[in-house]
C-alpha cells in the first residue's frame, strides 16, 4: 500500500494496447503468409457526431496498422432503420467480414437495441448483441464489450489481482458499467454498482480497492474520496477548450480529478493514454478472435 502524497503508478493503456496490437499484427501476418485472407472489420457510422467521427477514424487507422481490412459504411443523420438493417444483413452474409461495429450513440429516432440485435452474434466485434451479453452474464466464453475487456486486460498486464477485493463501479451503461461489473464479479471481486441516483457516492468510493469510473461527468471524482492505495480506472473522456485561445488544441480529461487522485491512489489510468487505446485494441482482438473461429469452420 502506498503512503499518501506518493504518486500513483501509471497503468499505461497506450503501452498495453501497443503490445496487444503488435502481437495481433504478428499473428495476422502468419495467416496471410500462409495464403489466407486478412481479417475484416466493418464499421457503421450514422450521423455526424464529431467525437464519433474521431473514434471511428482511430479504429479504421488501427485496423490498417495491424493488417485488418476495414469496410467503412457511413449514413447521414436522417438514415432510416431499414437502410441500416439492410447494410447489416449484407455484412452478416459477407464472407470477408469477421466483425461488425455500429458506432454509438446513434442519432435520435434510431433504436440501438434493435439495430445491434440484427448483427450475427459471431460477428459482433463490440460484444453488445443480447446473445453475447447473455454469455457474459452467465460467465460463458463469448465476445466481450471492448472497454470492459480492455480494463480487465490492463489489470491483468499489471498483475493487479481483483479476487476478493472490493470493487466499486460508477455508471450503469450497457457499454461499460454493467459489463465491467459482470467481468469483475466473474474475477471474484465483490462489486458495488453506483449511478446517478446513488446517495452519498463519496462514501461508496471510499470503500473501493478497485474503482472504475464511467459516469461521463468531467473531473467529478475528487482525490479526497479515494481510498489510499486504490486502483483507479478512469473511463471518462472530455475535450476541454482553452477559452482564451480558440486556436489551441483541446485538453483531454477524464471523470476523475487526476492531479488530486494521483497523490492518493496506488495505481491510476491517465486520460488520455489509459482506457481509450485499450478499447480500440480490444476491438481488433475481438475481430481476430471471430476471424480465427470462422476460418476453422471452413
Ligand atoms: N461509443 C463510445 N464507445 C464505444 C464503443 O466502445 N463501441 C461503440 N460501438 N460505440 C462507442
Amino acid at each position: 500500500m502506498l503512503k499518501e502524497q506518493e504518486t500513483a503508478a501509471t497503468l499505461d493503456g497506450k503501452l498495453v494496447a501497443k503490445i496487444t496490437r503488435d502481437n495481433l499484427a504478428q499473428r495476422i501476418k502468419e495467416h496471410v503468409d500462409h495464403g489466407r485472407r486478412p481479417p475484416g472489420l466493418a464499421v457503421i457510422l450514422v450521423g455526424d457526431d464529431p467525437a464519433s467521427e474521431i473514434y471511428v477514424r482511430n479504429k479504421v487507422s488501427a485496423c490498417r496498422q495491424v493488417g485488418v481490412e476495414s469496410f467503412f459504411n457511413k449514413f447521414g443523420a436522417a438514415a432510416k432503420e431499414a437502410q441500416i438493417l439492410e447494410c447489416i444483413d449484407k455484412l452478416n452474409a459477407d464472407p470477408n467480414v469477421d466483425g461488425i461495429l455500429v458506432q454509438l450513440p446513434l442519432p435520435g429516432g434510431l433504436e440501438a437495441d434493435r439495430i445491434l440485435a440484427r448483427l450475427l452474434p459471431e460477428k459482433d466485434a463490440d460484444g453488445l448483441h443480447p446473445y453475447n451479453l447473455g454469455l457474459l452474464m452467465s460467465g460463458k466464453p463469448g465476445l466481450r464489450p471492448c472497454t470492459p475487456l480492455g480494463i480487465m486486460t490492463v489489470l491483468d498486464y499489471y498483475a493487479i489481482s481483483v479476487s476478493g477485493k472490493r470493487a466499486v463501479v460508477i455508471g450503469r451503461s450497457n457499454l461499460v458499467g454493467k459489463p465491467i461489473a459482470a467481468l469483475l464479479m466473474q474475477a471474484d471481486a465483490t462489486v458495488t454498482v453506483c449511478h446517478s441516483k446513488t446517495a452519498d457516492l463519496p462514501a461508496y468510493v471510499k470503500t473501493a480497492e478497485i474503482l472504475v469510473v464511467a459516469m461521463g461527468k468531467r473531473e467529478f471524482v475528487e482525490g479526497s474520496w479515494i481510498k489510499p492505495g486504490a486502483c483507479v480506472i478512469d473511463v471518462g473522456i472530455h475535450y476541454v477548450s482553452d477559452t482564451t485561445n480558440p486556436e489551441a488544441k483541446p485538453r483531454i480529461v477524464g471523470d476523475v480529478r487526476y492531479e488530486e487522485a494521483k497523490h492518493v491512489a496506488g495505481f491510476i489510468t491517465p486520460v488520455p493514454g489509459g482506457v481509450g487505446p485499450m478499447t480500440v485494441a480490444m476491438l481488433l482482438s475481438n475481430t481476430f478472435q471471430s476471424y480465427e473461429k470462422r476460418l476453422s469452420l471452413r
